[in-house]
């Protein structure tokens, strides 16, 4: 009988319980494994900290946000030179995962825990990574699971503010989640219809988002909706929204307000989208540890599941690419990137 371990590392999304659930029922009552939950991320193996998963545990979960397992944002392979030692976390990691009697640890994370969990399995560990994040920057799947929640989440908000924009003829910013990449911004931006979406893949001329909210009120449109991400270029004293906001309301001398929806976009219930993929990848997951088809991360690709080495996924990152289509969708409604 195979021993696995699941945790859930970085930051927390709608859809971890979900996961949890599907590798371990999976891994239960397909194949008869015995299953554990590592507590807080990697900090929970290197103190031994876990739970022992069973049938009951995973009852009514499947709808629950956040994690049953805790997180941390652990990397056990970042050397603390305060300490002026070698790093020994990994080897404590292998030795707790030895006397644990794991066959196999499941990483769920998004791009700093699938790096880590890459760097465990060419340590000597069996391990399966699982992408999960609000941002969809994860490189080799289509989707992450986290995202489609945290986009319908923005959404809901971006609809709220048309209405109050609208009463009161003002610019609307909202600055949205998504690190380093646009997807949440371009996504939400295109579902509540914004007019402006300023994304980290398009450089951005204040002059010319300016003349696009300009000539928005020659054709009579007295309100317009910028979606904002907050990777977006702002200096380090201020947010992206209160950036932007403040720009555009110096150079169009029109009244503008930013919302920073912030941690709203990660909690909560996930979407029945992020239910069915985290499920699917778990149940994944738990196929691949049975076959004993190690050191892989499970992938949506073309709306089919599969998985890649995590040695080609791990530490890249998924951005907007020029070419992308939904830009081009976008523009050709006269959504304004802050580019042209
Ligand atoms: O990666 C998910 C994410 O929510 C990003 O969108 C955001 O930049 C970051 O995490 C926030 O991190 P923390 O939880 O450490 O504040």
């Amino acid at each position: 009988m195979k021993k696995i371990g699941i945790l859930t590392s970085g930051g927390d999304c709608p859809g971890l319980n979900a996961a949890i659930r599907g590798v371990a029922k999976t891994a239960m009552l397909e194949y008869g494994m015995e299953v554990i939950g590592i507590s807080s991320g990697f900090r929970g193996l290197i103190d031994k900290e876990y739970i022992p998963i069973d049938e009951k545990a995973l009852s009514g979960i499947l709808t629950m946000g956040g994690t049953i397992l805790g997180t941390s944002r652990e990397k056990p392979f970042k050397k603390d030179k305060s300490l002026f030692k070698d790093n020994d976390k990994p080897k404590t990691i292998l030795k707790n995962y030895l006397e644990l009697g794991l066959d196999c640890l499941v990483c769920i994370g998004g791009n700093g825990t699938l790096k880590t969990a890459n760097l465990l399995s060419e340590f000597g560990l069996n391990v399966i990574g699982l992408p999960k994040t609000i941002d969809n920057d994860v490189w080799g799947t289509d989707l992450s699971f986290g995202f489609d929640s945290a986009v319908s989440i923005c959404t809901d908000a971006i609809d709220r503010l048309h209405t109050t924009g609208n009463s009161h003829k003002r610019i609307m910013v909202i600055e949205v989640m998504g690190h380093n990449a646009g997807w949440i911004a371009l996504y939400s931006g295109i579902a509540g219809g914004g007019d402006i979406i300023l994304i980290p893949e398009i450089e951005y001329d204040i002059k010319k988002i300016a003349k696009n909210i300009k000539d928005r009120y020659s054709k009579g449109k007295t309100y317009s909706i910028v979606v904002v991400a907050e990777g977006v270029q702002h200096p380090d004293n201020k947010t992206a929204g209160r950036h932007i906001a403040s720009l555009i309301e110096e150079y169009t001398g029109i009244e503008t307000r930013e919302t920073i929806l912030g941690y709203i976009q990660r909690g909560g219930t996930p979407t029945p989208m992020d239910r069915v993929l985290a499920t699917s990848f778990g149940g994944y997951a738990a196929e691949l540890i049975a076959k004993g088809n190690y050191g892989q991360m499970v992938t949506l690709r073309d709306n089919v599941v599969i998985s890649v080495p995590l040695s080609e996924t791990a530490g890249r990152l998924k951005i907007i690419t020029p070419d992308c289509h939904l830009v081009q969708r976008a523009r050709n409604l006269g959504v304004c990137f802050g580019d042209k």
